[in-house]
């Protein structure tokens, strides 16, 4: 009897271990997704103890679903992606992906380092747009899913080889995307380089509090802490000004919806076709930009050590894109909150540098958190 016991004893334990290790392989699954220039694209399933999921890939290191639920329990995907690698291979270039060497402009292609001129590819009017159209949001990084984590937690890495899309330096890149119980996407980035470079790291998500596809985003309440933002020219280069915000439609310092003002006769508006400007972060606060809608009840925080944000609302949208569930991305139905450096820097010696020196790590650490109201 008392044997008998003892192996019902350790085969209960051995099932509850198997159990156990099984429920914590669960929390990051990962799948095929499809093939790029022979290397092996993964659909990766992070879902957290609340039950939310979130789906990344190596292909561009980017976030292509993300599950929340809204004020009633309602779960919805409230991010930008496609359904399948085709859709998304043949779809817009920047959902949700890393971007690099250089997210958004620099001016002509060209900056000099140490009296050297480097030219990087034109894919924008006359100007270079995040990192040239073999950037960082479309080649496929490695993937690794580290032991031991508290909550689901999936690495990409790349190398960077020198002269890649004309910046110099050999650079070694990860991001690291956790996805907490607490509903917050952490994404943590690390640069390096063997020469000395110019960079701007983002993630280019775009957001729909309402759920991705369903109608605009111009109801959402946006508030971002930043007293001044870059100005830039009709092909929206920073004209070197920082311009304070106060008295004009950039003013989030008090939340707005992003409608409210959107279609003043005011400079930069007519500019940028509507928002499409990095703030710059006064930092004095833990949360950087929030953003609330209230039908759902959706409530995103932003919070990150990067200098300023790309606030950008969806302008270049019209609709040609179908995104997942068969539905269109429509004119302004997303919002990007895209944490960086401010564009064209390496051409504006008075913005915060974007250089970095061999021996220097870059580390930065950008939150999305995600909860309801
Ligand atoms: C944003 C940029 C926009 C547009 C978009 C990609 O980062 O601010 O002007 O280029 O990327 O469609």
């Amino acid at each position: 009897m008392k044997k008998i016991n003892q192996t019902l004893i350790l085969l209960t334990a051995a099932l509850l271990l198997a159990g156990c290790n099984q429920a914590k392989k669960e929390i990051v699954k990962k799948e095929l997704f499809g093939t790029y220039k022979g290397g092996e694209v993964y659909l990766l399933t992070l879902t957290n103890k609340a039950g939310n999921v979130l789906k990344l890939t190596n292909f561009g290191a980017r976030i292509t679903w993300l599950e929340v639920p809204d004020k009633d329990g309602k779960k919805d995907n409230i991010t930008f992606g496609f359904d399948t690698f085709d859709g998304m291979i043949a779809g817009d270039r920047y959902y949700g992906a890393v971007v690099g060497r250089y997210a958004n402009r620099i001016a002509k292609g060209k900056f000099t380092l140490d009296g050297v001129e480097y030219s990087l590819p034109i894919n924008n009017g006359p100007n270079s747009l995040h990192g040239g159209p073999e950037g960082w949001h479309s080649v496929a990084w490695n993937t690794e899913i580290p032991e031991k984590t508290e909550y689901p937690t999936v690495r990409f890495t790349y190398k960077s080889p020198d002269m890649e899309a004309g910046y110099p330096g050999n650079m070694n890149v990860e991001a690291t995307y956790t996805w907490t119980d607490n509903n917050e996407i952490i994404i943590d980035y690390a640069l390096t380089t063997d020469k000395k470079t110019v960079f701007n790291i983002t993630n280019h998500a775009y957001f729909n509090l309402h759920g991705a596809g369903n109608g605009d985003i111009l109801d959402h309440q946006l508030v971002i802490k930043a007293s001044k933002f870059v100005p830039v020219d009709t092909f929206l280069i920073p004209t070197g000004e920082m311009r304070p915000v106060a008295g004009s439609p950039f003013d989030f310092t008090t939340p707005h919806t992003v409608g409210e003002r959107i279609g003043e006769a005011y400079d930069q508006l007519i500019y940028g076709g509507g928002y499409d400007h990095t703030f710059i972060f006064d930092n004095a606060e833990e949360v950087d930009a929030a953003v609330y809608e209230p039908v759902s009840g959706r409530f995103m925080e932003v919070i990150s050590d990067q200098p300023g944000v790309q606030f950008y609302c969806g302008n270049f949208l019209n609709g040609t894109m179908i995104g997942h569930g068969g539905k269109p991305y429509v004119y302004r139905s997303g919002l990007c909150l895209e944490t960086g450096h401010y564009p064209d820097s390496p051409n504006h010696p008075e913005f915060p540098s974007t250089v970095l020196n061999p021996g220097d790590t870059f580390k930065s650490r950008t939150i999305y958190r995600f909860s309801v109201k």
